[in-house]
């Protein structure tokens, strides 16, 4: 096993070992996957200020996160699909999560389902929630959150509609995954990964299939998701959610100041300014550059999150010097994941967690929570001067 020392050593173990089919899904953003790309440029075009002469002792990475007590202030965001990057992938991820003391946070869109990932953990975890038409599935799957012990509900509000993937499509992506001669002939080079899957029962979609109306088999399964995403959603369905769950909420997809303020009505704990990895519209701008006008907007009312991009520890530290409270890594983890399994969603844990202490005692910097952006060096208009 060759020496890792970065997240981009975890991401080329993780192209090779995992089939085509899922790197493609991850690695990929929508249409020209200009967002996707300018995700994590636009961190490279903020500079870190470097201090030197003070005292660097003592340092802390410690923090909160909507009030729950975090090692560093950096989640894992929910990603779909994950137990088909590596078998059992979320079990795997919310372990190596729970034991290093940051929060998992489950796919609605998972292959483990909220039951099984809560048998298989210690701590409580935060869910996910697409907004569906469909009112008893939602109102069951919150009701399973809470049942489960989940300590958040995490609302993503932008996916209305798929923002089109050209490589899921060319790929005819599934779980399981269809046996085309080509996807047979890629998965039979992934002897670990086929050996995983092999072992497990879990390789469909654990939180729908047998959950939802009309979804008894997967192959059901694309029709009901078609159909089922809300496009009529609006801030008053999304304060009968508000209803559906008591625990703490956190309202994930913002990338516009008027819908801070609308997710701050609505009685959100935290919001998370994202564009989903670049995975829906593409051609908006970066999370990071949308973050200064929405701590302008709604900074001092509610915990304001941030993802999409972050690749590194210096990437959290601009961040959290921006203003966020919180970060959470999408592929970063995935990479691990695919690439060593729980041992490798530990390693990128450990890896962001010693690039972020590290750059922040750099900077002069002691406490992760006390952090602002005089340690930064943003280029002017950076955050946009718009028509
Ligand atoms: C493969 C993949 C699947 C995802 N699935 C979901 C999902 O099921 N629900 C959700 O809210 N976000 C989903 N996301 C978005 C992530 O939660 C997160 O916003 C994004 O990955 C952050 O960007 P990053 O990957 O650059 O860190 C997914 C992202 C990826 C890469």
């Amino acid at each position: 096993m060759p020496v890792i020392t970065s997240i981009d050593d975890l991401k080329r173990i993780y192209a090779r070992r995992v089939p085509r089919m899922f790197y493609d899904y991850a690695e990929s953003g929508s249409w020209s996957e200009q967002t996707f790309r300018e995700n994590t440029t636009d961190f490279d075009r903020i500079y870190l200020r470097q201090r030197v002469a003070i005292d660097m002792t003592g340092r802390n990475m410690g923090s909160k996160m909507i009030g729950q007590d975090v090692a560093m202030p950096v989640g894992l965001a929910p990603v779909g699909l994950t137990g088909m990057q590596h078998a059992d992938g979320e079990i795997k991820a919310a372990r190596a999560a729970e034991k290093f003391g940051v929060p998992f946070t489950l796919s609605t869109m998972s292959i483990c389902s909220i039951e099984d990932v809560a048998e298989h953990t210690t701590k409580p975890f935060w869910m996910q929630v697409y907004t569906l038409k469909d009112d008893d599935f939602m109102q069951r799957l919150f009701d399973r959150a809470r049942d489960a012990g989940c300590s958040a509900a995490m609302i993503t509000v932008d996916l209305q509609m798929l923002g089109q993937r050209h490589k899921d499509l060319k790929n005819g992506l599934s779980a399981p995954p269809k046996l085309t001669p080509a996807s047979v002939a890629n998965m039979m080079t992934k002897v670990h990964w086929g050996l995983g899957m092999l072992g497990t029962k879990r390789r469909f979609f654990g939180n729908i299939v047998g959950h939802a109306k009309g979804v008894t088999d997967p192959s059901s399964l694309s029709a009901w998701t078609a159909e089922a995403f809300d496009q009529a959603l609006d801030w008053d369905r999304i304060r009968q959610f508000r209803k559906m769950w008591e625990g703490p909420l956190i309202i994930k997809g913002i990338m516009d100041p008027r819908d801070a303020r609308e997710a701050l009505n609505v009685g959100a704990d935290a919001i998370i300014v994202s564009n989903h990895g670049g995975r829906q519209l593409d051609g908006a701008i970066s999370a990071i550059r949308a973050l200064p006008e929405i701590m302008d907007a709604v900074g001092d009312r509610i915990e304001v999150h941030l993802d999409s991009g972050i690749r590194s520890g210096q990437d959290v530290l601009k961040a959290l010097a921006m203003g966020a409270k919180g970060t959470y890594i999408g592929r970063a983890f995935v990479y691990g994941l695919g690439a060593m399994g729980e041992a490798g969603v530990t390693k990128t844990l450990e890896l962001i967690y010693k690039e972020l202490d590290t750059s922040m005692g750099l900077c002069g910097r002691r406490d992760v929570r006390d952090l602002d952006r005089d340690i930064l060096m943003i280029p002017r208009g950076f955050s946009g001067d718009w028509e």
